[in-house]
């Protein structure tokens, strides 16, 4: 008989046992139920509510039931619906009739919000872990390359000179406010909720600060209707997971650019890529790809559950059993995906000499050359038109504005001098732009050390 079967005068079709079921994904609560539940016979029996008897049989039951699982010695079924009623089962058939008294003055409702509290948290600690390796090891590919030119882009054009220091420090900036947002997101997952009931709390004197207390948790929920019927958490991590693979995706959108024939700004390790089962002179970026194409999936699950909790009356209700195979899908795919591309960018080699020569093409130092005539009185608007001239005679000639002579540059403006040709070299474009944010290497290295300071204080 089912656990709640006491009003049922029949069995649940077939076919609505593998339709309800959660079994079959939920069963990675196993340890989180088992946690929770041993606090909460703990709690039980401190308050008198069963004897400290039955609460001792009950958490060495459990304790037998996590070794057990451990182990791989259960097998969960069907017919027990979810994780929390297999593991009640499996405890009443461990220690009899004493294992009924462990679900006094709790449901399945407040217990299933509480193990999916815990389980996110510790799936946002692992996540942040990997993103602080992340976070390493682009500071240590920063701190190779400050020095090492390469075009910016807007509109993927190029645009101004910058560093490959100042490219992936920028993504360094991204991964850190995914950080801090995770941490954000886990102060409000971190709330205990057990003692919420079904919805209406309970009559038994349960210790609700102490049951937080024991299984790490900062707060209680301060509302039962509340606590049951929430999932903003799980809404506000999977929004965190999408952000991620945003910025991921972007950046394997840059190396997929960076590795073609075109560019040859970088090549990713074989490990890293795949060939072809045609073309013999193929390296293809798969693994960049992938990742990029995985970013769907995690978008999708963030809007699978903003539409189950559309429309929910208090409280809880069935829909909102849907939200677990998203959450853990977007969790084992953000998993993976931070963990290989760290690999990836770990061994992607950087080809210096295609970025400064392409840094060269395309007057990239046309603003510097505008901002010369500046320095030397010009107002920037006619500047910015006497450059734009020179730039399309440059065109027409088939020249850089680093090969045209003095000369040349009078016929533009009287006020060139010898002295254009270091203004606008691609070293002066970089190394003037020091202010704070800029790419300027003296400026870069300072805020690498800014980066590995807080990367010490984070990992902590
Ligand atoms: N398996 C259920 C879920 O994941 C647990 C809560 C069930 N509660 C209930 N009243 N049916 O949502």
């Amino acid at each position: 008989m089912k656990l709640w079967g006491g009003r049922f005068e029949k069995q649940t079709a077939k076919e609505v046992d593998d339709f309800h079921s959660s079994i079959h994904f939920d069963y990675r609560l196993y340890k989180q139920d088992i946690l929770g539940s041993i606090a909460h016979a703990k709690m039980l029996g401190k308050q008198g509510i069963i004897s400290l008897e039955e609460s001792q049989k009950l958490v060495s039951g459990l304790e037998k039931i996590l070794k057990d699982i451990e182990n791989g010695q259960v097998k969960f079924s069907i017919s027990n619906e979810d994780i929390h009623m297999n593991i009640e089962n499996l405890l009443i058939q461990e220690i009899g009739e004493v294992g009924k008294k462990l679900h006094t003055g709790r449901s399945r409702n407040d217990q299933v919000a509480l193990d999916v509290r815990m389980y996110t948290k510790d799936m946002i600690n692992q996540i942040i872990g990997l993103l602080v390796n992340l976070e390493k090891a682009l500071v240590k590919i920063a701190q190779e390359h400050t020095l090492t030119i390469m075009p910016g882009y807007t509109h993927l054009q190029k645009a101004q000179p910058i560093t490959l220091a100042h490219h992936l420090m920028a993504y360094f900036e991204m991964f850190r406010r995914d950080i801090e947002r995770l941490l954000d997101c886990k102060k409000r997952v971190d709330s205990m909720p057990l003692g919420s009931g079904a919805l209406a709390s309970t009559t038994y004197a349960l210790d609700r600060n102490w049951v937080a207390q024991e299984l790490g948790f900062s707060s209680i929920t301060r509302n039962s209707l509340d606590a049951v019927s929430d999932r903003d958490f799980i809404i506000e991590f999977l929004s965190c997971c999408a952000i991620i693979m945003m910025h991921l995706s972007r950046f394997c959108e840059e190396l997929i650019l960076w590795a073609s024939q075109e560019f040859q700004f970088a090549e990713m390790d074989d490990g890293y890529s795949t060939g072809s089962s045609i073309m013999p002179q193929k390296k293809n970026p798969d693994v960049a790809e992938l990742i990029r194409g995985k970013t769907g999936r995690v978008y999708g699950n963030l809007v699978t559950i903003l539409t189950v909790m559309k429309a929910l009356p208090l409280a809880y209700n069935k829909d909102m059993q849907e939200d677990k195979e998203a959450l853990f899908d977007s969790i084992d795919t953000v998993i993976k995906c931070i963990d290989i591309f760290t690999h990836m960018i770990k061994t992607t080699t950087f080809n210096k000499e295609k970025m400064y020569d392409q840094a060269s093409k395309g007057f990239t130092n046309a603003t510097d050359a505008a901002d010369y005539l500046v320095k030397k009185g010009l107002p920037f608007r006619s500047a910015h038109e006497v450059v734009g001239k020179l730039v399309l005679y440059c065109i027409k000639e088939g020249k850089s504005l680093l090969d045209l002579s003095l000369d040349e540059y009078k016929e533009f403006s009287s006020i060139f001098e010898e002295d254009i040709f270091d203004a606008i070299s691609l070293e002066t474009c970089v190394n003037q732009r020091n202010v704070p944010g800029g790419p300027s290497p003296s400026y870069m290295k300072s805020a690498i050390e800014e980066a590995s300071k807080w990367l010490e204080e984070i990992s902590k």
